[in-house]
């Protein structure tokens, strides 16, 4: 929880200056407190709308480390995992492989393989191609494969193009509208190898309506009764994906959890009524909404240039290398000076990172207290998507993570030094 207090900001009770100089900037700060309520709402609400029939998977992709697997793991939670670099982490973590969902629209023979040997939960099938493939490599393990279908539903969600998936013009899954899908699970069910657990489908990220999320689930269910219908197929499970959305500034409104759960989970149980199926087993796949509140960044200002009748320029020793939001998508974030943080914000700031890139920016017009060379800048809601994306691009070293666990501050992630960075060069 962040708060202010004699002029300073805090970040569960502890003072992020104090932070600062012990750990050094840039760094990551996450509350594990805030990581652990969100889990609670998610798991509360699973468990109340599906009578216990239905489990949130953590999609990891937002921030994979070895303390977050744990965190969402002892929370109850499964995970989503979409490479086999997460899949590593999270069986490092001690995460239990039948609760982990292996997506990916590209996976490699090594990585199917090494979720079979694994004994992961579902290999999300993403194409034909991979379907034949998981199939082989599962008989030459002599296992079967539960396996989960990514289909695209064909709903637009609006959010930004980039982290829009669900319509048809997507290199996600299998398209419903032109028989695409239907034929994957009509191949998948003749092969001995693979068992057809059940149906996915992810619309995009950062979405507040919760109209294509109905609308995708609804979608989903009559393809569920079609495939039952017309193949004798029975799929028991389906995963409605993740892409709930924060509060990045002012004027994101994002819905409670709840509230999404409960409307979502409506339309699925009178869908299924009106088809005649039973209630699948569902899944919910929330990333962002998981971890991007309970992290913030924490950067020490190291000029502040100001072009008369332009703009002023406040360069901070981080940037796009462990936040490249900005520069990618334009996201907006909000950001304080931590030690002037009782101070009004009636400075506009470009805050601008440290690479050798014009375009290496973390916002524009960013309102902020009067700031100078030495205080510490901190941008809000970084929890998601930052230290994931993050980069060594000029060879900079990624920041170390900072966790807080019941007001005590902790390394969950080491800083990276001169090196790491040079660790697989041949010298
Ligand atoms: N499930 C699947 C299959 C996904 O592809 C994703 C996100 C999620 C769940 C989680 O969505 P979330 O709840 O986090 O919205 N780098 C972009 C976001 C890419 C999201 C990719 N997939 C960004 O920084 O906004």
């Amino acid at each position: 929880m962040i708060s202010k207090k004699d002029g300073n900001l805090y970040i569960d009770g502890v003072k992020v200056t104090d932070i600062t100089e012990k750990y050094g900037t840039p760094c990551y700060i996450m509350s594990e407190d805030t990581i652990r309520q969100n889990c609670r709402k998610y798991k509360a609400a699973a468990d109340k709308y599906y009578d216990g029939r239905a489990l949130p998977l953590y999609a990891s992709k937002a921030f994979s480390c070895v303390d977050v697997y744990r965190t969402v793991a002892s929370e109850g939670f499964g995970a989503d995992v979409v490479s086999g670099g997460e899949l590593y982490t999270a069986l490092k973590a001690g995460f239990d492989p039948k609760k982990i969902y292996f997506h990916g629209n590209a996976k490699t023979e090594e990585e199917i393989k090494f979720a079979l040997e694994n004994g992961v939960g579902r290999i999300v099938a993403d194409n034909t191609e991979e379907l034949v493939t998981i199939d082989r490599i599962a008989k030459e393990l002599n296992v079967t494969a539960d396996i989960s279908f990514r289909i695209k539903p064909g709903v637009e969600a609006h959010t930004h193009n980039f982290v829009k998936t669900g319509q048809i013009d997507s290199k996600f899954g299998f398209a419903l509208e032109n028989g695409e899908a239907f034929a994957a699970v009509k191949t998948a069910s003749e092969k001995k190898n693979l068992n057809i657990a059940g149906f996915h489908c992810h619309i995009g990220s950062q979405i507040f309506d919760t109209e294509p999320f109905i609308h995708a689930a609804k979608i989903m269910v009559g393809f569920i009764a079609k495939v039952k219908k017309e193949l004798s197929v029975n799929v028991g499970e389906l995963n409605l994906g993740g892409g709930f959305g924060i509060k990045y500034v002012d004027g994101d409104n994002p819905k409670p959890y709840d509230e999404y759960m409960a409307e979502i989970s409506d339309a699925v149980k009178s869908e299924c009524a009106s088809l005649g199926i039973d209630v699948p087993f569902i899944l919910v796949e929330p990333g962002r909404s998981i971890v991007a509140e309970a992290g913030i960044t924490a950067y020490r200002v190291m000029s502040v240039k100001t072009i008369e009748n332009v703009r002023t320029y406040v360069a901070i020793d981080g940037g796009m290398t462990d936040n490249p939001r900005y520069a990618l998508y334009g996201s907006k974030y909000a950001a304080c000076i931590a030690n002037k943080a009782e101070l009004p914000c009636d400075f506009k700031a470009t805050v601008a990172g440290r690479c050798c890139e014009s375009g290496d920016l973390i916002g524009e017009n960013m309102m902020i207290q009067a700031p100078q060379a030495g205080d510490v800048l901190v941008v809000f809601a970084t929890g998601a998507y930052n230290y994931s994306m993050a980069s060594n691009y000029n060879r900079v070293p990624r920041p170390p993570v900072i966790m807080i666990t019941d007001g005590v501050p902790r390394v969950a992630v080491k800083r990276e030094t001169y090196e790491d960075i040079i660790k697989n060069d041949m010298i």
